[in-house]
């Protein structure tokens, strides 16, 4: 497999690039309006067609087209069945597959930080946007219900054998990769000793930090249009 993590310095954002060389196909995993460039050269330098282009989630429908990658390349875009964003795509649902080539991305539906967040399972690799952060959340986004996160990541994330490589929507103080078993006993937000627990912690920084609410949804929206 060709797998590429891409950083964004200005968001902090993480984009993947995903492929199977042989096949000559490939995925992008939440890519940046502002990295089409970027990608489509990644993908040329490799002979590579991009196919699908994964959104693990949505905060602004506005900023959740292809931009110029799906126009360029024919690529399908991708998201959660129910996410409300009124985008033109493929929707996908708990359990569903996407192939690319050998390559094959298992949906796992996971609400909560955004209203239809999805993550994707390729092989021991979760891609999973912001749903799940590494070590903590200091941003709490304004369309973030916490008890269907604190349920989301508790039920269908953390379950996962402890070896899964976790691949966050954003990096936390520089680190852009953790696994399933760091998180689990590291990850401050979801060691909270019970879901109520989780949700009070969660309304207290919104209070703490209402003035972070438009700031973190502004720095979410342009980092994951
Ligand atoms: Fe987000």
């Amino acid at each position: 497999m060709y797998f590429r993590q891409i950083h964004d310095s200005a968001s902090n954002a993480l984009t993947y690039l995903l492929a199977d060389e042989e096949a000559g196909v490939a995925v992008v995993v939440d890519p940046l309006r502002s990295q089409a460039t970027l990608i489509l050269a990644m993908l040329a330098e490799r002979n590579l067609r991009l196919v699908h282009v994964l959104r693990t989630h949505v905060h602004q429908p506005a900023r959740a087209e292809c931009g110029e990658l799906c126009p360029s390349t024919g690529a399908t875009l991708i998201l959660g069945a129910d996410s409300p964003a009124e985008i033109e795509g493929t929707r996908v649902e708990e359990g569903s597959e996407i192939r690319c080539g050998a390559l094959v991305f298992r949906v796992i539906d996971t609400p909560g930080h955004a209203p239809g967040s999805v993550c994707y399972l390729c092989g021991d690799r979760l891609l999973c946007g912001d749903t799940l952060l590494i070590e903590n959340r200091d941003n709490v986004t304004a369309d973030e219900d916490p008890g269907c996160l604190f349920d989301s990541v508790k039920h269908k994330l953390l379950i996962l054998p402890d070896e899964t490589l976790v691949f966050p929507g954003h990096d936390t103080r520089g680190r852009t990769i953790s696994s399933i078993g760091e998180e689990r006993r590291r990850n401050i937000a979801f060691t909270q000793p019970s879901r109520e627990a989780f949700v009070a912690e969660t309304r207290r920084k919104r209070r703490r930090q209402p003035h972070m609410q438009e700031s973190a949804l502004i720095s979410h929206g342009l980092g994951k249009w």
